[in-house]
């Protein structure tokens, strides 16, 4: 739950459009960020294999980590979920909220990707973070990429989108500020376009509140849930093009 109560089930972007993603935010340019998240999972000892991501979305960061490794991809949404399946049909797919959920079992390695902005309390991201150590095995890893941190934050607008094979087009404007530097959360405003294959066009706008986190408060809520933090990497705020990817904070679980 966000702080105004709001579940990021409740956004549109993952409910009814939900089939939309691939479109507003297509798969391939999930590459580059993939490659170094491939990177960090590698580098463990022995490589990761074995992979939960938590807040999968549409599984367009999985398309590109699966070869070689064997994902398990949780979200709260069934109908990200299914864009997931589609894309991803030998993963096993997981409804399930990552601050609770629960499988009995444990991995090489667990991934938070840009689905953890929407812990918008430290409450929350405590959750998320013990969620992440307890499916990690004695020697495994964490990988956390939030979008924002608050260190970093400045003011982001951007946009993008797409087109697919059937002929659907859309593109989308993306504006991020910070209502109150004192909270943990920044407001991102979302204007999207979308053209149906049959020409119909429809203009969605949606606010959604994403977490922005001190590095400090990551690092702390890293040691506190029992992992050995790394360094963490705050990426300039204007990297990949006016967004703010490639934060990344990494947890080590010690082996006993
Ligand atoms: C930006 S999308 C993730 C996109 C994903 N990185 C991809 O590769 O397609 C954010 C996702 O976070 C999920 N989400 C938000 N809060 C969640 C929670 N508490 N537990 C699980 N998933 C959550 C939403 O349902 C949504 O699918």
């Amino acid at each position: 739950m966000s702080q105004d109560g709001r579940m990021a089930s409740d956004y549109r972007l993952y409910g009814d459009l939900a089939g939309w993603w691939p479109v507003i935010s297509p798969p391939e340019e999930y590459a580059d960020e993939a490659r170094d998240l491939a990177a960090a999972l590698d580098s463990a000892v022995p490589p990761a294999r074995e992979v939960l991501d938590l807040g999968s979305g549409g599984g367009h960061v999985a398309l590109h980590l699966k070869p070689g490794r064997t994902l398990t991809l949780v979200d709260l949404s069934g109908e990200m979920l299914a864009v997931s399946r589609r894309l991803n049909p030998e993963c096993a797919h997981i409804r399930g909220d990552m601050r609770t959920i629960r499988l009995g079992r444990v991995f090489d390695a667990v991934l938070a990707h840009d689905a953890v902005d929407y812990m918008t309390t430290e409450a929350d991201l405590r959750q998320v973070v013990e969620t992440a150590f307890a499916h990690c095995r004695p020697g495994g890893i964490a990988l956390f990429v939030p979008d924002h941190i608050a260190d970093a934050f400045r003011p982001v607008s951007g946009g993008g989108g797409g087109t697919d094979g059937s002929g659907r087009q859309a593109s989308f404007r993306e504006w991020t500020w910070d209502p109150d530097p004192a909270d943990d959360w920044v407001q991102a405003e979302y204007e999207f376009v979308l053209r149906a294959a049959d020409g119909t066009v429809q203009v969605v706008r949606e606010e959604h509140r994403l977490g922005a986190f001190s590095r400090a408060a990551w690092l702390r809520l890293l040691a506190d849930a029992g992992f050995e933090p790394g360094p963490g990497r705050a990426a300039p705020p204007e990297a990949d093009g006016g967004r703010t990817r490639g934060h990344l904070f990494t947890g080590r679980r010690p082996a006993r």
